[in-house]
């Protein structure tokens, strides 16, 4: 309730009102059936003339709290709860019924893939089930590994309703944060028809961004996260959502079922560097539980080739580059001796190592995840 206490004496003191929610008019509290393993802890009075939108909370600055309101850069990431979340925003209210599930309250460098599968399988059990009667799916998450549970999503809960994944820079307790404004506009995406058939999305800032493009490119400011090379697919005016362009699938994008997936494989980034000592990859492989690498690198320095190719008869080696933009396109025939490793394509270092995951957990060919969409573009 930080904000919005605050936010309604000040509003008060100017003689104006929050959007304040009628909530006589509504029925009582409507049932909503839980995924297994889920407790709801938050749920509005029920309106059937709303769309059912669900609130997955995880943590991260959205839900930080600091001393002071000047304080935005020094705060606990994860200390408020999906009520208070959904507290600060009364006009959430206004154009969904709301149901909250706390899943976590970490920051995110602390989400692993137990949180994704959770979240994946629980969206799925709502969204998809023939029986559905919710819009959409919103995610709150720390911004430092939001990309990654975004691309996640979108490679894994496709039947065509929104998955929303959003944050914050500044903490609930900020002057300024921009938590709250985040969550109304995610949430009017996830409830919106507009959204439908575009993959999960990432809403934050006045922006939307396709998960499968968006990464984190600033680590202070609120302009952070963009899709360096197609941009942004819509936006908000006044908080009414747009989008630039008719509903469309990223051309290189693979999909996995996950439903009866119950731990994914680890898989490692090794960072490459000048002097750079490919032996690190067989330091990785000596830990015992590594089943394949992404490697960020430029393309290795004096003996590292034939270290990466021992690794790579190993275990997978997907090899994007450290700048994280761009393509690293495969070769024209798949694969010879001099090309062990596997093309990341579009897919930058943090995401590869997710999308690796996902093919070795579901049995995929990771090269053929990889390099094949691609390849049948560039060399046809
Ligand atoms: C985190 O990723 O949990 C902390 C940083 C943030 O949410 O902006």
């Amino acid at each position: 309730m930080f904000q919005t206490s605050a936010l309604l004496l000040l509003l008060a003191s100017l003689g104006a009102s929050a959007s304040p929610v009628d909530l006589s008019a509504r029925e009582t509290t409507k049932e909503f059936v839980s995924p297994p393993g889920l407790n709801l802890t938050y749920s509005s009075p029920f309106n059937s003339a709303l769309p059912n939108v669900v609130i997955m909370a995880t943590g991260g600055t959205i839900a930080g709290a600091a001393n002071s309101a000047t304080s935005s850069g020094v705060y606990s990431a994860g200390s408020i709860g999906v009520e208070a979340l959904i507290d600060a925003v009364p006009d959430l209210l206004n154009i969904s019924n709301i149901y909250g599930y706390q899943i976590a309250n970490v920051g995110s460098p602390s989400i692993n893939s137990t949180i994704q599968l959770q979240i994946a399988q629980a969206a799925n059990a709502i969204l998809c089930a023939p029986d559905s009667t919710t819009e959409g799916v919103v995610v709150t998450h720390g911004t430092d590994t939001l990309e990654e549970t975004a691309f996640f999503l979108d490679l894994t809960v496709n039947c065509g309703k929104p998955v929303v994944v959003v944050g914050a820079m500044r903490p609930a307790t900020a002057y300024s944060a921009d938590g709250p404004a985040n969550l109304l506009q995610a949430v009017t995406a996830a409830a919106s028809p507009l959204s439908k058939d575009r993959g999960a999305l990432i809403t934050m800032n006045d922006r939307v961004g396709s998960a499968w493009y968006t990464q984190k490119t600033h680590v202070n400011y609120l302009d952070t996260f963009k899709a360096p090379e197609p941009g942004y697919i819509g936006g908000f005016f006044n908080n009414r959502l747009f989008y630039y362009n008719t509903p469309a699938t990223p051309v290189f994008k693979k999909t996995f079922d996950v439903s009866n997936i119950t731990a994914l494989p680890r898989v490692d980034i090794i960072y490459g560097h000048q002097e750079f000592d490919a032996r690190l990859m067989e330091a990785a492989l000596e830990l015992g539980d590594v089943k394949g690498l992404v490697l960020a690198s430029p393309n290795g320095g004096v003996g590292a080739e034939a270290i990466i190719a021992r690794v790579a008869e190993q275990v997978p080696v997907v090899r994007h580059v450290r700048i994280n933009v761009g393509m690293i396109a495969p070769s024209a025939e798949a694969p010879t001796a001099n090309n062990v490793t596997i093309s990341s394509g579009l897919v930058n270092n943090q995401k590869s190592r997710i999308q690796l995951q996902l093919a070795l957990a579901t049995g995929a060919d990771p090269r053929e995840t990889f390099e094949e969409p691609l390849r049948s573009i560039l060399y046809a």
